[in-house]
């Protein structure tokens, strides 16, 4: 059976608005994603990659061009609607974990699902935790996590909705070799056993070459190109 396009994109710009004027991030990107593969996204500092990824999460809306997943498609569509398509496709690891201070690691964890009406929420998540190796950290608030533990948290709430997408911007940055890897065999396990599609952005080329392309951000472009 052919493989489903998860993630396409035709002539995707974006420009925004700064103090010193105009300024465009993304100039005109195109690409196709199919389900179950694994691409990361790798590029210089200040090109583009983060914007990128949040467009296609749809956490914004691109300036044109567009946007599908799978069947649905972020253009002229509300907040409203971006938040419904976001819930049934993704799941995101942000740069900087964005979790809920005022909710401990274990609540972090389990709100997507809880949001979903999941009676096992609560299981799931500890489940999670323990896989991420935070089985000694459930209650902790953030602001008591150091940062690489906040990272396996965000990673940990990322995988609990089972999304079928997961963008995860820098997923091993804060953290050192051991936990690293224990993150990298997770997010390739969720990507072989559940068929997730995995778009990750990089500085790490062992972790660009697993994944199964590469893509290369330069000044709001992209190449394809193998490492
Ligand atoms: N809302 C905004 N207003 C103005 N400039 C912005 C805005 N968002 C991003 N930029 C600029 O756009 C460029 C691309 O930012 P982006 O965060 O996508 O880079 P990146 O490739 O993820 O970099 P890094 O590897 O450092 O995370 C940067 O120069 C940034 O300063
Ligand atoms: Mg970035």
């Amino acid at each position: 059976m052919a493989r489903k396009t998860a993630i396409k994109v035709a002539n995707l710009t974006h420009t925004v608005t700064s103090n010193t004027g105009d300024l465009t991030i993304l100039k005109g990107i195109n690409m196709e994603i199919l389900e179950s593969e694994s691409v990361a996204i790798v590029g210089s500092s200040g090109s583009g990659k983060s914007t990128l990824l949040g467009l296609l999460a749809g956490l914004d809306v691109n300036t044109s061009g567009d946007i599908h997943l799978y069947d649905e498609h972020f253009s002229s569509q509300t907040e409203e609607t971006r938040a419904l398509i976001r819930g049934q496709y993704v799941g995101f690891v942000f740069q900087s974990f964005h979790l809920l201070p005022s909710l401990q690691a274990i609540e972090n964890v389990m709100l997507p699902a809880e949001l979903k009406g999941d009676k096992q929420a609560r299981q799931k998540a500890e489940v999670l935790l323990e896989k991420v190796g935070l089985s000694h950290r459930l209650t902790h608030y953030p602001n008591q996590l150091s940062g690489g533990e906040q990272q396996r948290v965000a990673i940990a709430r990322a995988f609990a909705s089972n999304p079928k997408i997961l963008f995860a911007d820098e997923p091993t940055g804060n953290l050192d070799e051991e936990n690293g890897k224990l993150i990298v065999e997770l997010l390739f396990d969720l990507n072989r056993s559940q068929g997730t599609t995995l778009v990750m952005v990089t500085h790490d080329n062992g972790l660009a070459k697993m994944c199964d392309r590469q893509l290369v951000m330069s000044s709001g472009q992209l190449t394809e190109q193998s490492l």
